[in-house]
């Protein structure tokens, strides 16, 4: 494995930095630097940054979105949707979440993983506790997120008091979307205006590093923004907010189920896989592929000695 080296001025104080790809002395090691990812500390800090967050579920999804340079990567539960086929996020178990969060971390090691903790994983502290222990020892997640406000929030203190890092989850909650009527947009009336803004604000005390807010009106997720010191990570919740989280196979256009009006399709994958998979049926019954590029072969020879053909 090749480490970036910060070298260290002749007075031993960190001067000016410079990476090199070195063999490792004991010296280099103490002030060795792998390629980094954020603490959640740093994260914290990042208030007021853009910062940009994607799902992927899966190992080569995890490894595009890497490559492409995402800050944040979440193995949501959203995966009940769009890679299992189930119509709501609910089904979704503890043992799914670290299959699909074991593979993701695979594919992007160096990334910070967030972890969706799935519906009823996460109702007693205790409960909370072992899921959270097996999507970050058992799976390699960097954080969990759990979805609700005020009434998660002695959940999200005993997650933070253990050491867990966590990222809340307010506004339309899709594992209880169903009391809150339904995939709608939320914080239209006072009381919910009120409990959408009580939750960020209790989970900041309770100790989230951020907090997701999905499906609330711009001025709202505005108001929340500027009201806590963690970052808010909007979904359908307009530009104010510290970063930007939407579902992978939403925005390359890989799910041809129901797709919200804020969601920005940036390619149409699933029409080019489709073409692509035609063609290659039709290729394989007209007999175009496979042609000589994708064939072997072995000296004639040796066939006409055994077999005479
Ligand atoms: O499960 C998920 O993908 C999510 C995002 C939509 C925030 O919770």
């Amino acid at each position: 494995m090749a480490f970036k080296v910060g070298l260290l001025s002749p007075q031993g104080s960190p001067g000016r930095r410079q990476t090199a790809v070195a063999k490792i002395t004991p010296l280099a090691y103490f002030r060795m630097e792998s390629v980094k990812k954020p603490t959640v500390l740093a994260l914290k800090r990042k208030k007021g940054e853009h910062l940009a967050m994607l799902t992927a579920y899966d190992f080569p999804t995890a490894r595009l979105v890497a490559e492409a340079g995402v800050d944040l990567i979440l193995v949501g539960d959203s995966l009940g949707m769009v890679v299992l086929g189930y119509d709501s996020t609910v089904p979704v178990t503890v043992n799914d979440m670290v299959h699909h969060t074991r593979a993701a971390r695979r594919g992007a090691p160096d990334a910070f993983l967030i972890a969706d903790m799935p519906f009823l994983s996460y109702a007693s502290a205790e409960q909370a506790l072992q899921s959270a222990a097996r999507l970050m020892k058992g799976a390699g997640a960097d954080s969990v997120k759990v979805e609700g406000g005020v009434e998660v929030a002695p959940i999200v203190e005993a997650l933070v008091t253990a050491g867990v890092p966590v990222l809340g989850h307010v506004g339309l909650t899709p594992q209880t979307a169903s009391a809150l009527g339904g995939y709608r947009l939320q914080g239209k009336d006072e009381a919910s205006v009120r409990r959408i803004v009580d939750g960020a604000v209790a989970l900041e005390k309770a100790g989230c590093w951020g907090v997701v807010l999905e499906l609330v009106p711009a001025e709202l997720a505005k108001l929340v923004t500027n009201r806590i010191g963690i970052p808010t990570i909007g979904i359908g919740a307009g530009a104010h907010c510290d970063g930007q989280v939407l579902v992978f196979h939403d925005v390359v256009g890989l799910f041809s189920g129901f797709t919200p009006t804020f969601v920005k399709r940036y390619t149409e994958a699933g029409e080019a896989i489709r073409d692509a998979v035609k063609r290659y049926a039709d290729e394989v019954r007209s007999g175009a592929f496979p042609a000589r590029e994708q064939s072997f072969s072995i000296d004639a020879e040796v066939l006409r000695r055994l077999y005479g053909t």
